[in-house]
């Protein structure tokens, strides 16, 4: 079903305490705040940290837990990597599958991810499927066409059911950690066409329930403008979600 998030992924930051301390701040301003009530807010921290995260976070509450990255098979010989059932099983509720930076630096492909997310929802996790373009991408013209491919290829092949779980998070890559934001037009120009698209792949009704985050230098500053756009649910904040502050202003954009 459709729900607002607002998505923190720490990526290869934190240490124990910086990231136990950061959680603390999180939940208590979080259960003070009044507004941003109706969002879900995740926290992807690196995977070491997901079970002592866990445990902070108020049970029934609207703070859960995500992970960065999981492995495509259930378990086995695979030195230093994480399978989706070992996750679960610390709590994690979410996973962000197809991420950019995953795609560039690990070489994960439309293939690979197709399998990642079998395994994920095989373990009852909730994947938060990354698309998005680079500049060369936008510049030629071609942004559609790319991100059609990227939806068909890594993500269509999913049952109507499968699918229902999915979170699809439109990431720009030239706006990731660069300070240079989508304006919220070309925001939602992008997350309209993915919301297109999946009433294309399924039904109008699944493309009404799916929701569709934006990422790439989201802050305290633009969110409010990003999330007043109609196909905008949200975001999948890097940076911002560093600061206890600036993450929940963010969540308070709403
Ligand atoms: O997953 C988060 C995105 O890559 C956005 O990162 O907010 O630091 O630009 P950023």
């Amino acid at each position: 079903m459709r729900k607002n998030i607002v998505a923190g992924n720490w990526k290869m930051n934190m240490t124990l305490q910086d990231g136990q301390a950061l959680v603390s701040e999180i939940v208590n301003m979080v259960q003070d705040e009044t507004t941003g009530s109706a969002v879900e807010v995740v926290i992807a921290p690196p995977f070491p940290l997901l079970p002592i995260i866990w445990r902070m976070l108020p049970e029934g509450g609207r703070l859960h837990l995500g992970a960065q990255n999981c492995h495509q098979k259930e378990n086995g010989a695979f030195t230093g990597e994480v399978s989706a059932k070992l996750l679960a099983s610390v709590g994690t509720e979410y996973v962000i599958l197809g991420h950019s930076e995953r795609r560039q630096y690990f070489g994960e492909d439309d293939e690979l991810l197709s399998q990642k997310l079998k395994a994920a929802l095989a373990a009852g996790l909730k994947p938060i499927f990354c698309v998005g373009e680079s500049l060369d991408t936008r510049e030629s013209g071609d942004t559609f066409k790319y991100i059609e491919s990227q939806l068909k290829n890594g993500l269509f092949h999913l049952s109507n059911e499968e699918f229902e779980q999915v979170v699809v998070a439109y990431e720009p890559i030239w706006a990731i950690g660069t300070g240079k934001t989508a304006t919220s037009q070309q925001a939602q120009e992008v997350h309209a066409f993915i919301r297109e698209q999946i009433a294309r792949a399924y039904d109008a009704e699944a493309a009404m329930n799916t929701t569709i985050l934006y990422g790439g230098s989201a802050n305290a500053q633009n969110a409010r403008e990003l999330f007043s756009q109609p196909d905008v649910d949200g975001g999948l904040i890097g940076g911002a979600s560093l600061k206890s502050r600036d993450f929940t202003d963010i969540i308070k954009s709403f």
